[in-house]
């Protein structure tokens, strides 16, 4: 379990906490630091490096730049990994990420950096940014493949940057992937919001594309590939992106010849080679605010052929008056997080000088949306 170590919990430590702290970062201190084990001097070295640990984490709770140090216990509640958050002017930093020796392996140091996740986004903070050496192959190897994006190299240190918002939407959906399809019949037999109509709508949605046969699709937010899987099946070319890995695996190995783009929405625009037929949004545009929604819309016709459409299928209403109803609704299980597709809403906005858009509500719950490109043969 994380833990979190403010200023006034680290003036208030307890030396059975110091020094399971300084555990974690004791082993090999001598050696990091260029001593002989073999020195005459060794416990003396030893004991004034201890206490200049100790001094630095005492002086934290004065040093303007600190946030708080995370701290990961295991289940014997020994302290196992540790790491500080820093912000130098508005930049947040992550330092001194460190395992205790004897725990390497074991996805500890994964396991504080999911949990500390939350707790910034709590703290509004959208960003964090991390140092790597490029000789150390282990923090490398657990940065990117925890989502860091490389940003530079400079002086034998890698700057990486994660992305607080979007990462634990990943995770989140890498841990929905396995029961992601249970959950969606579940509540589409009780007829209820989330996912009621589901099969209406991905009924309706594959009548408008099965029009054109062997075409091809994007799948935004292709899951487990619930949507393309039928399509692929008839011989349409797919292309599915999703950030999580978890819900590419199993798409894949419904789809094995189909590509698949392991990136977010945003980033997936500079990895798109191809144009589309059918550009299709199923349960995954309202996982962008309205003004993001609007801006990869536009975006989106750099990858729709002339004559393309995209399909929009998800909780939505033709009003803004009918969003709150239904919101009021289901107030009890809403998702305060989501921003769901809204007709009227879409009609007002940039997106109309692009497209011609109709909607369809499929129940009270669902609805699909048609975008074409304006003037086509005009
Ligand atoms: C509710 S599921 C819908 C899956 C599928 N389209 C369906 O109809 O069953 C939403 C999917 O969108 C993906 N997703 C959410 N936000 C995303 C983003 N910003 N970029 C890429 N994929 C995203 C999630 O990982 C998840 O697989």
């Amino acid at each position: 379990m994380i833990e979190l170590w403010n200023k006034s919990t680290i003036t208030n430590l307890s030396m059975e906490n110091i020094e399971q702290w300084f555990d974690v970062l004791n082993q090999g201190l001598e050696e990091d630091r260029g001593y002989q084990l073999d020195d005459p001097n060794i416990e003396l070295i030893r004991e004034t490096l201890k206490a200049e640990y100790i001094a630095y984490l005492k002086s934290l709770p004065k040093n303007k730049a600190f946030v708080y140090y995370f701290v990961f216990r295991n289940d014997d509640q020994k302290i196992v990994t540790v790491c500080r958050l820093m912000k130098y002017k508005s930049k947040y930093v992550l330092e001194g990420l460190e395992t205790h020796r004897d725990y390497y392996h074991m996805g500890y140091a994964t396991d504080i950096m999911k949990q500390m996740l939350p707790i910034l986004k709590r703290d509004r903070v959208e960003r964090i940014h991390s140092y790597v050496s490029c000789d150390n192959t282990a923090s490398i190897h657990l940065h990117e493949s925890f989502g860091f994006e490389e940003m530079s190299v400079n002086e034998n240190r890698i700057q990486y940057i994660l992305e607080v918002e979007p990462t634990l939407r990943r995770i989140l959906f890498d841990r929905w992937s396995e029961n992601y399809n249970k959950d969606v019949a579940k509540s589409e037999a009780n007829h209820t919001y989330p996912f009621s109509g589901y099969s209406e709508l991905k009924y309706q949605l594959l009548l408008v594309i099965a029009k054109r046969p062997n075409r091809k699709v994007l799948d935004m937010g292709v899951g487990t590939g619930e949507i393309s899987i039928p399509l692929y099946q008839l011989g349409f070319s797919i292309t599915g992106v999703d950030l999580s890995k978890e819900m590419i695996d199993i798409a894949k190995s419904k789809m094995p010849k189909a590509t698949f783009i392991h990136a977010s929405f945003e980033q997936c625009l500079l990895l798109i080679k191809k144009k589309y037929d059918f550009i299709v949004f199923n349960y995954s545009i309202h996982h962008l605010s309205l003004v993001e929604q609007v801006k990869l819309l536009i975006q989106m016709r750099d990858f729709l052929k002339k004559d393309g459409k995209i399909l929009i299928g998800d909780v939505a209403t033709r009003t803004s008056k009918k969003m709150e109803a239904l919101q009021i609704k289901y107030e009890s299980v809403w998702d305060e997080e989501e921003n769901y597709p809204v007709f009227d809403r879409y009609l007002e906005s940039e997106l109309q000088s692009y497209y011609d858009m109709e909607y369809k509500d499929i129940d009270e719950v669902t609805g699909l949306f048609l975008l074409q490109n304006k003037n086509i043969g005009g």
